[in-house]
């Protein structure tokens, strides 16, 4: 089934299963393979991409739902300048260690931050509570969430 949709603004047709998920078409469909397959069925956020400017997991979403939309994916986004500036507060406040989760976070607070340019510290844990990481802790990357957003300040 052909499957049109915009992924990182640029107008795109895959030819595949429609209840492959998305993130099958992106990583191995479409060789987009910055976002990351962890856990496989939702519980992890490593999938985590925007979809019509909402965080979804993209394990958890057949492709046919993903007609018609927009899709933003870490390939994307890190050519923005709000992408840059989350990717630089999560290197800044040294909140990487490997890059499993991080694709899944930067998302994760680059959706949080255009929801809310000042979230509180407790706002910022619930972002990312969907997004586990097993070996850096979170509060480097509650850290970079707020550095994002002070050197952010008026772009969110
Ligand atoms: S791989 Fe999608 S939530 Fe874990
Ligand atoms: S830095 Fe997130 S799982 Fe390792």
């Amino acid at each position: 089934m052909k499957i049109e949709f915009y992924l990182n603004s640029h107008l795109v047709v895959v030819d595949v299963d429609p209840m492959q998920s998305l993130l099958h078409t992106l990583r191995g469909t479409m060789s987009h393979t910055a976002t990351k397959e962890g856990c496989g069925e939702g519980e992890c956020g490593a999938c985590s991409v925007l979809f019509n400017d909402r965080l979804v997991n993209a394990c958890m979403m057949p492709i046919s739902q993903v007609q018609g939309g927009d899709v933003m994916t870490l390939e994307g986004l890190r050519q923005t300048e709000k992408g840059q500036c989350v990717i630089n507060a999560l290197l800044e406040a040294k909140g990487v260690q490997c890059g499993f989760c991080t694709p899944g976070m930067v998302l994760a607070l680059y959706a949080l931050l255009e929801a809310d340019p000042n979230p509180t510290e407790l706002a910022i844990r619930t972002a990312i509570s969907g997004n586990l990481c097993r070996c850096t802790g979170y509060g480097m990357i509650v850290e970079a969430a707020k550095i994002a957003a002070e050197k952010g300040e008026g772009l969110w």
